[in-house]
């Protein structure tokens, strides 16, 4: 990541933490999602809900107009209601990212350990890492369709570029869904 763009993601942190979801947000989060989703919606740190809103929208100015899509826009990070994240571990996970992606994924990796029990700052790094899975569970136990689990379950899985080879139905849609998400 070069120094504009972690500028701009430091920026996009800050502004998230400080904005609240407005009552207008509100309502089109219940036009889109049904009343046992947004109760799980509703579980998300204020600042989550707000970057979920940010992405919905950017994926329908993009042309999103499918509602499975729309769905994962808003609990694509779900996952991170299972262990909630303190200020400075969502701080220490940006500059993480920034300088070194490999070791987010690698220190994300511990599998079948309770994250609570471990040390602070690996704790952090299975939530970055994991919530994708933790989050596609929670979403299919509350009736999502199968695109929206498969779209919540692979967001921040990397993907071939665009155009080489034939592009899936589902993979069209998680494009959109993780540019949306990569800029919100
Ligand atoms: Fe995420
Ligand atoms: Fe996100």
């Amino acid at each position: 990541m070069n120094t504009s763009r972690l500028v701009y993601r430091s920026r996009q942190f800050w502004q998230a933490l400080t904005t609240r979801p407005s009552e207008v947000d509100k309502e089109l989060v219940a036009s889109i999602l049904d009343p046992g989703q947004v109760e799980l919606f509703n579980l998300l740190q204020k600042s989550e809900q707000t970057h979920s809103i940010r992405v919905l929208k950017a994926v329908r100015k993009q042309g999103g107009d499918n509602i499975d899509l729309q769905a994962a826009a808003l609990l694509h990070d779900i996952g991170k209601v299972k262990e909630p994240l303190r200020l400075w571990e969502r701080i220490l996970i940006v500059i993480t990212n920034a300088i070194c992606p490999a070791c987010v994924k690698e220190w994300g990796a511990a599998q079948g350990e309770v994250p609570s029990a471990m040390p602070g700052w690996q704790r952090a790094f299975v939530v970055a890492e994991q919530h994708p899975a933790w989050g596609a569970e929670l979403a299919s136990q509350c009736g999502a369709s199968v695109m929206t689990v498969a779209l919540i379950a692979r967001h921040q899985e990397k993907l071939s570029p665009e155009g080489a080879g034939e592009d899936s139905e589902e993979n069209r849609l998680l494009r959109i869904l993780q540019a949306a998400d990569k800029n919100s």
